[in-house]
């Protein structure tokens, strides 16, 4: 019986968040990370470029990693492509949408914000899973442009002003008569990078919520009971090219990712 292959998908560096969770729960499978950071950021891109690179990427490296499980580490790409990627691919594929659900259920003030990329905070999937499970609740979205990108320069080490982060999250803070926001929603897989900054520039104290330990247990769900022994590979590739900064070689490293010399598609 040979191992689980799982390829984890993001535009850059923020799927890592769901990969540590999923690999937590699953060291024996083999994995594949892939980082479309040659069209980073995804939250701008309009929906059909999109769905067509994700569809190339996905193909590409389908055909040199065959997966068993692909995860759609990302909530831009996620909010479109599942259909497609489904009827494509005859596998389980996990994608990651905005966590309105448990964050309404979660809320004791009814009033949640949804943080996301510009892309996930305009799609017909988000507004309908807010129409489907957030009655009652007041929901905001904010679409951050420069969220994730400040995410992934202070995963690479570079000085992320507080400012520039503060700005971001701001308008995620509520005020409503006498309740607040007490329940934001970290809907795009970059965020959860910066939790401990979050949390340090919140005028208020709230829950974030990380959607990575559900998807987590949702792969597991769908693999099955078989695993194998010992632990399996890990293994990172970017249509960028290989990481150079140091900085960032060594949390690839942390996180157990070395090379994987896959070829894959150029932008454009
Ligand atoms: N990590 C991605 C998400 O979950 C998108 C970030 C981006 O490329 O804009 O939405």
């Amino acid at each position: 019986m040979s191992r689980q292959k799982i390829l984890v998908f993001d535009s850059g560096l923020g799927g890592l968040t769901v990969y540590r969770a999923v690999r937590a729960l699953r060291p024996d499978a083999d994995y594949l990370y892939l980082g479309d950071d040659a069209l980073f950021p995804y939250g701008r891109l309009a929906p059909e470029v999109l769905i067509a690179r994700v569809n190339a990427v996905i193909g590409a490296a389908m055909a040199q990693f065959p997966a068993g499980c692909i995860v759609i580490a990302c909530n831009t790409a996620s909010t479109l492509v599942l259909p497609e990627l489904r009827a494509r691919f005859s596998i389980p594929i996990v994608g990651t949408v905005p966590a309105v659900k448990p964050a309404a259920a979660m809320t004791a003030s009814g009033v949640v914000s949804v943080l996301a990329t510009p892309g996930t905070v305009s799609r017909d999937y988000t507004q309908d899973l807010i129409r489907e499970f957030a009655g009652g609740v007041r929901v905001t979205l904010v679409g951050s442009k420069a969220l994730a990108g400040l995410a992934e320069r202070a995963l690479r080490g570079e000085a992320v002003d507080d400012a520039a982060i503060g700005a971001e999250i701001a308008p995620c803070f509520v005020e409503d008569g006498d309740r607040r926001t007490d329940v934001v929603v970290l809907a795009c897989t970059h965020y959860p990078l910066l939790l401990d900054r979050l949390n340090a520039l919140a005028p208020w104290p709230v829950k974030w919520v990380d959607p990575a330990p559900a998807i987590a247990r949702r792969v597991v769900q769908v693999l099955g009971e078989i695993r194998s022994e010992g632990e399996g590979s890990a293994r990172a590739t970017f249509t960028a090219g290989t990481p150079q900064e140091p900085n960032l070689v060594r949390a690839l490293a942390a996180d157990g990712l070395s090379e994987a010399g896959v070829r894959l598609p150029p932008a454009g």
